[in-house]
């Protein structure tokens, strides 16, 4: 292994995407940002320095961050943010990992332009557990707005009703000839006939879990969040932001020009762009002009069964070079409520929420609120008054999650965080409410991978659930989007101290509150104690 060094600029970029000119905040004059390449087990040093009139930092999404939670990026979480004109150098190692995380700003909604791939290779001379690609390419979605993504945030949590939706989806940055003015810069991936190639893709969308397809073409999933999976074939790829799918394609049709498209996946009624994001597979040979590519058929975008089924299908690889590691007991059993909820409108302002309130989220009715400095940084120097440590284990009042609404829909705010003690086996459902309204989010842990072991429909019930769960060779993700009105059980072994950030990646629901933080303890010894923070980290 060796350490890679990287120079992040984060600088202002003018960029126009249809038909409209911004000033967007990218790194080193890039959009989509760089791409980071490492193999398993290198060290990573990135220095990045703010050079835009925002706060910034940035999160390496899925890096298991061992003994390095001061480098794992969450905004007011880990650290204070890199102001102007400051530099910070983020190091760690990536280690476990197989396959394709990504990057992006965390802080307000700056990911929306601040994002770009991680890729992972396996050590040298180490093959990959599958057929040897001709080539690789990253497919990274994303969200464009023709508007300030800081000014769309600060707005809807001003008037507390829902934020500006988005122009466009885009694939590699461009959103496809299906958008105005954006035909000719659609992104073109070139393929021979007979020939196999590794797509790794990523929803880095803000607000919006998608469906991913590539006309006549199958695809075949080999691993999910940088693990390995067992082949799973498929014709559409469901991924919910903060997800990542790695893909086998091969070039088995005819030579001619195809469509890879997106389209929003939608579980809730909630107002979206319906046009799809496309770029174009294109053979060698193929008439590159003139010719109107196929388009793929896709699940409707309410399939919700279609995409249960696809997360339903995936298994981790649980080989003998590659074994599976799923907790077989657990030492914390813990059941966590996401919803929607209602909060009063300060007084003397009118709020364009339901009723003339502002729109909320939470956890266990904790509707989450940002430290002024970080929790990290204020449970290592013992600085009181920042956080308390009565994040409850289960919801406060149960109810029928998925039944009727309960009779106050206000949550209580709070900076609370999960207190666990180092090396515990720990199990968590998180169970759908219908507080205002039903939805599938995807929650995302930082700090750790975790094994999905089972979901469902309807309100958990350990009696009759518990036994359906699959503890041999259930997916490792770091994101799991569990069915609307339903519940997913995940469980993993906390042996990583720090401050570890759990949230819905859907960027809006963040905003409104839908986030925890768990305090996993220190244990014995140098290997399983947080070292000291980094010279030169960002003070608030
Ligand atoms: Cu990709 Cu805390 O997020
Ligand atoms: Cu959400």
């Amino acid at each position: 292994s060796v350490t890679r060094f990287y120079d992040f600029q984060v600088n202002y970029q003018q960029v126009t995407r249809l038909c409209n000119t911004k000033s967007l905040v990218s790194v080193n004059g890039q959009f989509p940002g760089p791409t980071i390449f490492a193999q398993e087990g290198d060290q990573l040093v990135i220095k990045v320095t703010n050079n835009v009139k925002s706060n910034v930092t940035i999160h390496w999404h899925g890096v298991r961050q061992v003994l390095t939670c001061w480098s794992d990026g969450p905004a007011y979480i880990t650290q204070c943010p890199i102001q102007t004109g400051q530099s910070f150098f983020y190091k760690f190692t990536v280690a476990g990992h197989r396959g394709t995380l990504f990057w992006h700003a965390h802080i307000t909604w700056l990911r929306a332009t601040l994002y770009g791939a991680i890729v992972i290779k396996p050590p040298t001379k180490v093959p990959y557990p599958f057929q040897m690609p001709s080539d690789e390419h990253t497919i990274l979605l994303g969200e464009w707005w023709n508007g300030d993504v800081e000014e769309i945030e600060a707005a809807a949590l001003q008037t507390g009703g829902i934020p500006t939706i988005s122009n466009a989806f885009t694939i590699n940055g461009q959103p496809g000839p299906f958008y105005n003015c954006s035909a000719a810069d659609a992104y073109k991936l070139n393929v021979v006939q007979g020939r196999t190639y590794l797509l790794r893709v990523v929803n880095a969308a803000l607000n919006q879990d998608l469906l991913f397809g590539i006309a006549r073409h199958t695809l075949t999933v080999i691993a999910a969040d940088a693990e390995y999976t067992k082949p799973l074939k498929v014709s559409t790829l469901v991924v919910a932001p903060g997800q990542t799918v790695d893909v086998l394609l091969t070039a088995d049709q005819a030579v001619g020009n195809y469509y890879m498209a997106a389209i929003p996946f939608v579980s809730a009624p909630a107002p979206f762009v319906n046009t799809p994001t496309t770029a174009i597979l294109q053979y060698d040979g193929a008439a590159s002009t003139n010719a109107t590519p196929i388009f793929p058929i896709l699940p409707a975008n309410n399939d919700t069964s279609y995409g249960e089924g696809f997360y339903q299908s995936l298994r981790s690889l649980n080989s003998q070079t590659y074994p599976s590691d799923v907790p077989q007991t657990i030492d914390r059993n813990l059941l966590f409520t996401t919803g929607f909820n209602l909060k009063a409108c300060p007084s003397g302002q009118t709020c364009q929420g339901p009723g003339g309130l502002r729109l909320a989220s939470s956890i266990n009715n904790v509707s989450f609120a940002f430290p002024a400095i970080s929790i990290l940084q204020a449970y290592y120097y013992n600085i009181s008054g920042v956080f308390t440590t009565d994040f409850p284990d289960n919801p406060p009042t149960p109810f029928d999650y998925t039944g009727t609404m309960p009779s106050n829909p206000q949550p209580e705010s709070g900076t609370k965080v999960n207190v666990i003690e180092y090396g515990s086996n720990v199990q968590l459902v998180l169970q759908d409410t219908s507080i205002l309204t039903l939805d599938s989010h995807p929650i995302h842990l930082h700090g750790y991978s975790f094994y999905v072991v089972g979901q469902g429909v309807g309100n958990f019930n350990p009696a009759s659930d518990e036994s359906t769960f699959n503890l041999v060779d259930p997916p490792l993700r770091n994101t799991v989007a569990f069915p609307r009105a339903g519940w997913v059980a995940i469980r993993w072994k906390a042996d990583n101290p720090g401050v570890w950030f759990m949230h819905c990646h859907l960027e809006s629901h963040t905003s409104w509150g839908m986030e925890m933080a768990f305090l996993v303890k220190n244990g014995v010894g140098r290997s399983q104690t947080l070292p000291p923070p980094p010279y030169g980290f960002p003070k608030c």
